[in-house]
C-alpha cells in the first residue's frame, strides 16, 4: 500500500520544511489539491507553488484537480512535473479524451469521484482509468470526518477492476487515518491520502508510519 500525504494541512510558511519531513519520511506520493473556487467551494493554491513544491519534492506528484474543465490545464500540469493526474467524473463532459492527453503527456491518468457518485459510471471506461481516487469526504477542504459509505465504495471498485481485468489503483481521499486505514485497505484500497492526520500530529513521520504498518 502507498500512502500519499496532502499538503494542503501542511504549514504554508514552512513548506520546504514539510516536504523534506515527507522526503524523509514512508511516505510514497506527495498528493497536492488544485482547487479552482467553482468546482468545490474553496481555491487551494495553483502552478507558481506546485513549481515550488516541485523543486523540493523527491518523491512523485500525485495531482488532484478539483477545477472545472480540466483540459485546458494537461500540458502545464505536465510541464510543472505531475506523475499522476487525476480529473473530476463530474468535470468532463469528454471522460475518455481528456485520459487519453494525460496519458500522452506521459503522466498517469487518474478519474475522482466524489461521494454521491456510483462507481458504476466508470464501467466502460475503467480500463482506462489508471488511479481510482474515491472521495471519502465531500471535496474542497481538509480536515472533514470520514464518510463511512465509502468502504462499500472501495469495494465495488476493487470488483469491477478485478472482474475486467484492469491494473486500476485504488485511492482514498478525505478524513483518513490510523483507525479507518486497516479497513480501507482490507476493503480493496491501494493508496491513501491523509492531510490533517499526518500534518496536524505532534511527529507526522510517525503519523505516516503507523498508518504505513
Ligand atoms: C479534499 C482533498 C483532500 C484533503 C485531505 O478536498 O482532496 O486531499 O486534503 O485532507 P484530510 O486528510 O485532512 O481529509
Ligand atoms: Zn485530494
Amino acid at each position: 500500500m502507498l500512502i500519499a500525504p496532502s499538503l494542503l494541512a501542511a504549514d504554508f510558511a514552512n513548506l520546504q520544511r514539510d516536504i523534506e519531513m515527507v522526503n524523509h519520511s514512508e511516505a510514497d506520493w506527495f498528493h497536492l489539491d488544485v482547487m479552482d473556487g467553482v468546482f468545490v467551494p474553496n481555491i487551494s493554491y495553483g502552478m507558481p507553488v506546485i513549481q515550488a513544491i516541485g523543486k523540493y519534492a523527491q518523491k512523485p506528484l500525485d495531482v488532484h484537480l478539483m477545477i472545472i474543465d480540466p483540459d485546458r490545464y494537461i500540458d502545464t500540469f505536465a510541464t510543472l512535473g505531475s506523475a499522476i493526474l487525476s480529473v473530476h467524473y463530474e468535470a468532463c463532459t469528454h471522460l475518455h479524451r481528456t485520459l487519453q492527453a494525460i496519458k500522452q503527456k506521459g503522466m498517469k491518468a487518474g478519474v475522482a469521484l466524489n461521494p454521491h457518485t456510483p462507481i458504476n459510471v466508470l464501467e466502460d471506461i475503467i480500463e482506462e482509468v489508471e488511479v481510482l481516487v474515491l472521495m471519502s469526504v465531500n471535496p474542497g477542504f481538509g480536515g472533514q470526518s470520514f464518510i463511512e459509505n465509502t468502504y462499500k465504495k472501495v469495494r465495488q471498485a476493487k470488483e469491477l477492476i478485478l472482474k475486467r481485468n484492469s491494473s486500476t489503483l485504488i485511492e482514498v481521499d478525505g478524513g483518513v487515518n490510523v483507525k479507518n486505514a486497516p479497513k480501507l485497505i482490507e476493503a480493496g484500497a491501494d493508496v491513501l491520502v491523509a492531510g490533517s492526520f499526518v500534518f496536524n500530529a505532534d511527529n507526522p513521520q510517525e503519523a505516516i508510519a503507523s498508518i504505513k504498518k
